[in-house]
């Protein structure tokens, strides 16, 4: 029960890799508030948490989530930034990408982010404490080609990681990234063309040979928000069964 007391918002926690991560949090004793476009409330109703409906690329709901976890609750210990678009993607040469799939890529892969903590930090400065998760990918680390918008915007997300963390270090919040590699999430199991081009090749570029599931990554996040991290900051740790090294 490392994270008992503590209150933590994960976006896109509806479903996937953020449900799995919801769940384990919720097992370490936290109280866990679903933030996602769908399914929130059930999803949370199943933890005893809060459930709302948000969309992580519009301010007005950003700010709404944090308001209403700190009326609910009366404090944010934690954020995981999860919510992303991924799994919806077909991959494909660079010049194919249409402007309005980039800037819907990142509108929520870079600019939900940003969002989300920015509406949660003050409630953290002023309790002096916060922990902050942000799920990346392996893909900006290995340069993975076809899905230029998607691995740009996760080599953002590793780079505000490390710029928010020299920013809000002195008020006892601290802020990393874990990076998954190709995961069998919910929205990947339901995208045959994602099944049919990256699982094998996947599969044969890690040491660890089997898939990976979306609970191979929640052990990782859990460090991050436990005392046992409480020396650790602006990092990113991949979680990828060894497919790639640093
Ligand atoms: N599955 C993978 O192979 C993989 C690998 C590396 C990183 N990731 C990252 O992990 C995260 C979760 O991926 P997943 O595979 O579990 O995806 P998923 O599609 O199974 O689930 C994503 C969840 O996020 C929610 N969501 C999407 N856009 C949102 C928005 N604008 N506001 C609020 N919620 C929103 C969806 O409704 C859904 O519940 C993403 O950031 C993804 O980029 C996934």
């Amino acid at each position: 029960m490392r994270l008992a007391d503590r209150v933590v918002i994960v976006t896109g926690g509806a479903q996937g890799i953020g449900r799995a991560i919801a769940a384990r949090l919720h097992e370490e004793g936290a109280t866990i508030v679903v933030a996602d476009l769908q399914g929130a409330e059930e999803a949370a109703a199943e933890l005893g948490g809060l459930g709302l409906r948000v969309d992580v690329s519009s301010e007005s709901d950003t700010e709404a989530m944090a308001a209403a976890a700190l009326e609910r609750y009366g404090r944010i210990d934690g954020l995981i930034n999860n919510a992303g678009i991924y799994t919806s993607l077909v991959p494909k040469p660079f010049e194919e990408i249409s402007v309005d799939e980039w800037r819907t890529v990142y509108d929520v892969n870079v600019m939900g982010m940003f969002l989300a903590t920015r509406a949660v930090v003050p409630a953290m400065r002023s309790a002096g404490y916060g922990r902050i998760v942000n799920i990346a990918s392996g893909t900006p680390y290995k340069g993975v080609p076809f899905l230029l918008h998607y691995v740009t915007s996760k080599g953002a997300v590793v780079t505000m990681t490390r710029a928010i963390a020299k920013e809000v270090a002195g008020d006892g919040i601290l802020i990393n990234t874990v990076a998954p590699g190709f995961t069998m999430s919910d929205g990947v199991v339901a995208n045959p063309v994602q099944i049919e081009k990256l699982q094998e090749i996947s599969l044969k570029a890690r040491l660890i040979q089997r898939d990976q599931f979306p609970e191979d990554i929640v052990g990782a996040v859990a460090f991050f928000c436990s005392p046992d991290a409480d020396f650790i900051t602006g990092q990113s740790l991949v979680v990828d069964g060894g497919a790639y090294f640093n």
